[in-house]
């Protein structure tokens, strides 16, 4: 009988794909792996949390774009057969990795990371070493597979050309959110010419590199990288939407823990609560669940998690304005006083946030962010590192954006029948102009 790793399906499946057109799948450990609970699961939690209230298409989940990725590192390794250096024992290791990579994705990770002190890393290697459909699979493909597949993920995997094919400064998991969320966003930035990209690969003892030629096109994947991130991931009103839903969690978490009576116990959230999750609670709550809450808690006797899950449901999300609290500090304090006596709890309803992105990186060894470089391989034979070759890609390495904004109800301000106390904090507020 033909070991379970080699096993091909009779008919090879498809599945359609609005970015890739077509996802194939011959392997059957692949097609286990899918129709597991635990990779199903991502079908309910959205790839981009709460973009989808800035741009309304952003629907698409961490289940297509796990897909995607499998489905990048699939074709890469087709051009790499017979070529010097790639290894074929590693091509299941690859794929397996690429498809499970983002499995510990929880609902919008980004706040519950943060509120509950979380971390979807850990949860993937739960799900993979753990008591879990997705690890029985992955022992029967051999002993020991499952702890290859997340060291693979966690990039400690000895073999660190496998490892870049997943998580590099040019990898198949960039390559295909980029363009997936720039397709369900419909923004025109986001788009390259990944087949040419593909075309110019080349495996190395130790990273994926680009053949010379293929710089332009690499230029132009930064570029969009960075117009991504700007334009969408770090929208102004996705991060106020974000911040009502820290909020929340964070109201929650306080009224549960001064023993406030929940019209809707919140039975799926005790263990967050507590900081300590279990896999099994982790894994029930998806995106569903949050939105039944959120939704019933509206009806909640406490005025302010009403509140802010009214807004979060019903898109009434805070304005913002430009605000960096490190250089506006005597500001900062007197909003946080003015908001108190006007009612209006600062806790909740004065926050700051601030984003960061560096769109690419030289080699920096020992430092916190230590990136491996893109290397382009010259006619020569020699690799050399792609800013010192491309001055479009010099003007923006290891430049760090940050930007600080700061969030409150405008509608509540407005509503403020002390106009003497209205004045004064629009007088802070609006001296560099609302948006
Ligand atoms: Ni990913």
């Amino acid at each position: 009988m033909m070991e379970y790793k080699l096993k091909q399906l009779d008919e090879e499946k498809v599945f359609k794909d609005p970015v890739h057109r077509y996802i194939h799948v011959k392997d059957q450990v692949i097609w286990d792996l899918i129709a597991t609970p635990e990779f199903q699961r991502l079908r309910r939690i959205k790839q981009l949390g709460t973009s989808y209230l800035t741009f309304h298409g952003a629907e698409h989940s961490r289940f297509n774009h796990s897909l995607g990725v499998y489905e990048i590192v699939r074709r890469i390794i087709f051009n790499f057969q017979n070529r010097k250096h790639w290894n074929p024992d590693e091509r299941l290791l690859c794929l397996c990795a690429a498809l499970l990579h983002d499995l510990g994705h929880g609902p919008f990770s980004h706040s519950f990371e943060k509120v509950f002190k979380l971390d979807h890393e850990y949860f993937t290697r739960e799900i993979i070493l753990g008591d879990t459909a997705i690890n029985r699979i992955l022992e029967h493909v051999e002993k020991g597979f499952s702890q290859k597949v997340a060291d693979v993920i966690a990039k400690t995997y000895p073999d660190k050309l496998v490892v870049s094919l997943i998580s590099s400064q040019i990898d198949a998991d960039r390559m295909d959110y980029l363009q997936r969320d720039a397709y369900f966003t419909g923004v025109s930035y986001g788009h390259f010419d990944m087949e040419r990209i593909l075309r110019v690969m080349r495996p190395t003892e130790d990273q994926v590199v680009i053949k010379s030629t293929g710089m332009h096109a690499v230029e132009d994947y930064i570029m969009s990288r960075y117009q991504m991130y700007w334009q969408v991931y770090f929208h102004p009103v996705t991060r106020s939407a974000e911040v009502i839903l820290s909020k929340i969690l964070h109201r929650a978490k306080y009224l549960y823990e001064s023993g406030y009576t929940f019209e809707l116990k919140p039975i799926h959230f005790l263990s967050f609560f507590k900081e300590d999750v279990q896999l099994e609670e982790y894994l029930k709550l998806d995106e569903g669940i949050v939105s039944y809450y959120f939704q019933l808690w509206q009806d909640e006797k406490d005025p302010i998690l009403s509140d802010l899950c009214e807004r979060f449901m019903n898109r009434r999300l805070f304005k913002y304005i430009e605000f960096n609290p490190n250089l506006e500090m005597n500001e900062w304090m007197d909003l946080y006083q003015l908001f108190q006596e006007a009612g209006i709890d600062p806790d909740y309803y004065l926050v700051v946030d601030s984003s960061s992105d560096l769109p690419y990186d030289f080699y920096r060894p020992g430092e916190e962010e230590e990136r491996l470089p893109i290397h382009l391989l010259m006619p020569s034979g020699e690799l050399k590192e792609l800013s010192r070759n491309s001055d479009i890609v010099e003007a923006i390495s290891g430049k760090k954006r940050t930007d600080h904004k700061l969030y409150f109800p405008k509608d509540r301000l407005d509503k403020l029948t002390d106009q003497h106390l209205k004045r004064k904090i629009e007088a802070i507020l609006y001296k560099r102009g609302e948006k």
